[in-house]
Formats: structure tokens, sequence, C-alpha cells
């Protein structure tokens, strides 16, 4: 238990093997979102690993954790990268909502035992989503009108 908690987060030797696998990568640019889907566990699992580390009475104190929590965002970043996907997008940040969800789901009650940088995590962690949300329903839209004047 002790040596697979302080294992790394083990993102750089799959990055040869996902390069080997990318005969079937989409066009450069591409996003796969079911490979995104099928990297992204790894980091909520390293995460979990980690956490378990953590008393649980402290999993509200982000000072106690804010280490593993950085490593795990940036690992979602890396993996969807990786796979040629923009970060954050709504199917990774619903991942993250999740993990967050299950280790944070009492914690915003209780707001003081946030110590310093929440907001600088939370705020972005919930307002990329839906800014990005608002921009791509504006694109659609937008497109929709231009169809519409050229039909
Ligand atoms: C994120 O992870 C990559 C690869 O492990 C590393 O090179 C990079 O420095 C990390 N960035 C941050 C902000 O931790
Ligand atoms: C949150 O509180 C509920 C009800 O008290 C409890 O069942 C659950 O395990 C708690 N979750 C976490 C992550 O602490
Ligand atoms: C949170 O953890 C930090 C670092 O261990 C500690 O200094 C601080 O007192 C803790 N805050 C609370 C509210 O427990």
């Amino acid at each position: 238990m002790e040596t697979r908690a302080r294992r790394r987060p083990h993102l750089f030797p799959l990055l040869p093997l996902l390069l080997l696998l990318c005969g079937e990568c989409p066009p450069v640019g591409g996003c796969n979102e079911k490979r995104m889907l099928a990297m992204l566990p790894h980091c909520g699992q390293t995460f979990a690993e980690r956490m378990k580390k953590v008393e649980v009475w402290k999993w509200c104190n982000l000072s106690e954790f804010i280490v593993y929590y950085e490593s795990f965002t940036n690992c979602t970043e890396v993996e969807t990268n990786v796979v040629g996907c923009y970060w954050p997008n709504p199917l990774a940040e619903s991942f993250i909502a999740g993990v967050h969800r299950r280790f944070f789901q009492n914690c915003s009650v209780d707001r003081q035992h946030w110590q310093d940088p929440p907001d600088e995590i939370l705020i972005p962690l919930i307002a990329v989503p839906i800014l990005l949300t608002i921009a791509m329903t504006g694109v659609v839209v937008w497109r929709s009108k231009r169809t519409d004047q050229v039909v």
C-alpha cells in the first residue's frame, strides 16, 4: 500500500506507449474522446491513492494536499493533450468534477477550512466549463445563423 501510494504519476512511461498506439490516432489535431476517457481514470486513481495517506478529517484543508491536487489537475491536462483534445473540455471537466465530489462533497459547506488558495482552483474549475459552454453555444448559434442567411 505504502509503495503504491508513493509511486509517481505513471505519465511518463505511458507517453511512448501512446505514441506507439498512435497508428490508430485521429488526424493531427483531432480529439479522441474515447481514449481520453480511458486515460483520465489513471489520474483519479493516483490522486485517490495519495489521498488515502491524508487523514480524512484533513480532506477539507486544501493546504494538506494541494500538491496532490495540482498534480492531479496537471495529469488530466497532460493526458487530455496527449490524445489531441483541448484542456479543459466538458468531458474532462465532468470527470474532474466527479473526483472532486467524491473527496470534497462535504467541504463546500464549511468554507473556512479551505485554506489559502482554494479560489484559484475552484473558480477556474467552475467558471471555465461555463465560459466554454457559453462560447460554444455562441459559435453554434452564429454558424447556424450564417447558414440560414446563405440558404
Ligand atoms: C505537469 O506535468 C508535466 C509532465 O509530467 C511536467 O513536465 C510539468 O512540469 C507539470 N506542470 C506543472 C504545472 O506541474
Ligand atoms: C459526506 O457526508 C456524508 C453524510 O454524512 C457521508 O456519507 C459521506 O461519506 C461524506 N463524504 C465524504 C467524502 O466525506
Ligand atoms: C491546514 O493545514 C495546514 C498545513 O498542515 C495547517 O498549518 C493549518 O493549521 C490547517 N488548517 C486547519 C483549519 O486545519
